[in-house]
């Protein structure tokens, strides 16, 4: 039986520097840490629902390097199923980071590798007998391959830096656009605002960093303030919302419920380096949501 959920996009490495302040061009700083981890927002949110007791399959492409087989091997030992994985004969996309001590912000830069071909994974697949499809960071000729294909199931899309090659017509019959509002202008332009999006996009869930999130559907607009947490590293905050946002869906919690859960499974991931070492399991994130409630600034 195919997974309840196919998550769609970047396998990735991710080579982290962490530092006080990221260097000025053309000088050079010493960090104050380094990491080597597992990474790409697909196979993040694979892991990230998974470890909330969702069955999940990932659909993208490793190389047939080291890094490769290092990235099936952490997918599995996550439960995460990866026979829908291609592999090809190039190296595995890679991320470098340098992550400022201050807030965690981030400056990355982003080498593709065999992510580049993942329209061929998505051919490869069968896509359609999933609950829900996540689709995360692709470029356009891939999500239009999904929505065509996607059967029954549910999509959210995660757009993340591959905003800009999107108009809003493309995000037709979309259930959740989820994405942070620099990507949103990449996708309105100035030339039209959210409400916009509605008519043809089911809900649009705006991630607000530190200010929280909130949620927009015809009938009106969801707020969630975010969770106290202290930002040791915001690398794959996003993703770690959107899988706590989805697993609430699906175990079928409510809208606002989704909200926090995708609120807390980011607090709780920020707290700790690398993009999926602190992503919580159902347990723990039940704790939390049970101890801790939103606040206000
Ligand atoms: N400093 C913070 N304190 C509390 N919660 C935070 C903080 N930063 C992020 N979050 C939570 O994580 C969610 C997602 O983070 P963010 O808005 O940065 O998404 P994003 O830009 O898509 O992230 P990414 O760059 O990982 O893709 C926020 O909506 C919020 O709930
Ligand atoms: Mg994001």
């Amino acid at each position: 039986m195919d997974p309840a959920v196919a998550s769609v996009g970047n396998i990735n490495i991710d080579i982290a520097f962490y530092t006080q302040e990221c260097p000025e061009k053309d000088s050079e700083a010493e960090a104050d840490g380094f990491m080597v981890s597992h990474g790409g927002s697909a196979a993040n949110f694979a892991v990230g629902i998974s470890r909330l007791g969702i069955d999940c399959g990932i659909v993208g492409c490793v190389g047939s390097d080291q890094f490769g087989k290092d990235a099936l091997e952490a997918l599995r030992a996550e439960g995460v199923r990866t026979t829908w994985i291609f592999e090809c004969e190039m190296e595995t996309g890679a991320v470098g980071t340098i992550v400022e001590a201050k807030g965690g912000t981030r400056t990355m830069i982003a080498w593709r590798g065999a992510n580049r071909m993942i329209l061929e994974a998505v051919r490869r697949s069968p896509l359609g007998g999933s609950r829900h499809i996540h689709v995360s960071n692709v470029p356009r000729e891939v999500l239009l391959e999904v929505m065509a294909r996607r059967g029954d199931a549910s999509v959210s899309f995660d757009p993340g830096g591959s905003s800009r090659v999107y108009t809003p017509e493309d995000l037709a019959g979309i259930d959740f656009l989820m994405l942070n509002e620099s990507e949103l202008e990449g996708i309105l332009r100035g030339r039209m605002g959210i409400k916009d999006l509605l008519p043809s996009v089911g809900r649009v869930v705006l991630k607000q960093g530190a200010r929280g999130a909130t949620l927009y559907e015809r009938g009106g607009i969801l707020r969630c303030e975010p969770f106290r947490a202290e930002a040791v590293d915001t690398t794959g905050a996003g993703d770690a919302f959107d899988a706590g946002f989805i697993a609430a869906l699906l175990y079928g919690e409510g809208l606002g419920e989704a909200l926090k859960w995708g609120s807390a499974a980011a607090a709780l991931k920020i707290r700790k380096k690398g993009a999926r070492a602190g992503l919580p399991r159902l347990e723990e994130l039940c704790k939390f949501l049970d101890m801790e409630k939103p606040y206000r600034n």
